[in-house]
């Protein structure tokens, strides 16, 4: 059986997970993410591809190629969420179902990180849920297309 992929998109400064702001992010690194939720798709019959760029441009390019290889798209796009509506036209062209995640919970934040650009186009937003919403992410995507029930 040919294996379905979820793109995982993480946006800028999320490289620097594990030593930035550990108080608000956390002490999980970006990698320990990354293999947590491949090992996870991996048990319910799905790949992943990580990717991480600083660039707008650069996430833009990913969800585009996302259109023809993966079937859903798990993304935390960090402050272009409050930014970007360049990245919510991506989201909403390629026609992936997407859920957004945050680390910290956004609305409990300074006033400008309580809009986001993103959250119209996701079917689930999860914030305040640390590492934690990244596996929530995956297991609901793996659900809603059809996975492997988990060994
Ligand atoms: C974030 C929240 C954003 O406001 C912030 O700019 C980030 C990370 C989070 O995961 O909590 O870089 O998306």
């Amino acid at each position: 059986m040919t294996e379905r992929r979820l793109l995982l998109l993480n946006g800028p400064n999320l490289n620097l997970l594990g030593t930035r702001q550990p108080e608000i992010y956390g002490s999980t690194t970006l990698a320990q993410i990354e293999d947590a939720a491949t090992d996870l798709a991996d048990s319910l019959g799905f790949q992943v591809r990580a990717v991480q760029s600083n660039h707008e441009g650069e996430l833009i390019d990913a969800i585009h190629t996302a259109k023809s290889d993966c079937v859903g798209i798990v993304i935390n796009p960090a402050a272009f969420t409050h930014t970007s509506v360049a990245i919510a036209d991506a989201l909403t062209a390629v026609e992936l179902p997407v859920v957004e995640v945050h680390l910290s919970n956004i609305h409990k934040r300074e006033e400008f990180r309580h809009h986001s650009f993103v959250s119209p186009v996701a079917e689930v937003v999860v914030a305040g849920a640390g590492p934690l919403g990244y596996e929530l992410a995956v297991r609901y995507l793996a659900d809603r297309l059809g996975g492997n029930e988990p060994a």
